[in-house]
């Protein structure tokens, strides 16, 4: 069976009401392209749970601010394509902006309807630094969901606050979908999977390697019995590579997503650091 892309919303759809009329379950896989094994691991949960299977592969302008990276996100459809046909997806919905967002794009953001998560869960972690950024990431999720007609979405923990914000989208909008949280997956030597470590030089890659073990050592100590937050981040400081420009370094309930002071089961540890040029993520949850 091959994988078929579909460019346009009503095609999709087309296939999404004849899968609908024979009460096949749909799985999403949400993702702005340049597939790699992370976003393997999320198909093949997607594989196993559903009947058919939908990547989007969309680099969506709206969660880029001014000064990111959205003209040198790397676009890669072949690869994804081969990758897709290898994981038996169904369909790769591969839109493009004006198709999503209609004449001119309305990129202005002066005349398109937003998805506004709260403010106490974009006011934070990613998105102190990335004014908007989960705006954009809730309005096309969304989107998404109301075009694929998905019964469940499979998202990657590494986005941590994303994934947080979705349940609470998915809760707060009363939307028929079950979100799927899947595992980091990371290289053998520990560095989290993401398109953007294609970005990292020899040199920046190994400096950005300190960060999966500064987490390491946090859940090491914790593990031990350490739950003071100030005690772990002076342990994670001390391992975090120098040439580092660490943005923040958090510990919150992974239940309310509340800043914690103790350390406990559930609480996730997150990181956000450029290297280079390059901003990383990547967490642990205790
Ligand atoms: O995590 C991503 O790749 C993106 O934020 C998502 C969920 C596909 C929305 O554009």
């Amino acid at each position: 069976m091959s994988t078929v892309i579909v460019n346009k919303i009503y095609e999709l759809k087309k296939h999404i009401k004849d899968w609908k009329n024979n009460n096949y379950t749909i799985g999403l896989v949400p993702t702005m392209g340049a597939l790699h094994k992370g976003h393997a691991s999320l198909i093949k949960e997607a594989r196993e749970a559903c009947d058919k299977v939908v990547v989007s592969v969309f680099v969506n302008p709206i969660q880029f601010g001014p000064n990111e990276d959205f003209d040198k996100y790397p676009r890669q459809i072949d690869n994804d394509k081969a990758l897709c046909e290898e994981l038996g997806v169904d369909i790769i919905f591969a839109p493009s902006a004006e198709e999503m967002y209609g004449k001119n794009n309305r990129l202005n953001n002066t005349d398109l309807t937003f998805v506004c998560p709260p403010y106490n869960l974009v006011d934070c972690l990613c998105g102190k630094s990335r004014q908007g950024h989960f705006d954009g990431v809730a309005t096309v999720v969304l989107k998404l969901f109301n075009i694929t007609k998905a019964d469940f979405a499979f998202f990657g923990q590494k986005d941590a606050q994303q994934l947080y914000i979705i349940k609470t989208m998915v809760r707060d909008l009363n939307l028929d979908i079950k979100i799927v949280p899947c595992s980091i997956v990371r290289e053998n030597d520990g560095l989290a999977l993401s398109s953007r470590n294609t970005y990292l030089s020899k040199e920046e890659r190994s400096w950005a390697l300190s960060m999966s073990k500064a987490l390491n050592q946090i859940k090491t100590l914790y593990d031990g019995g350490v739950t003071d937050t100030n005690v772990l981040l002076d342990s994670a400081i001390s391992i975090l590579n120098k040439n580092l420009d660490i943005e923040y370094i958090e510990f919150r309930d992974f239940d309310t997503f509340e800043k914690i002071d103790n350390a406990k089961t559930n609480t996730l540890v997150a990181i956000a650091a450029k290297s280079g040029k390059t901003r990383l993520i990547d967490n642990i949850i205790l």
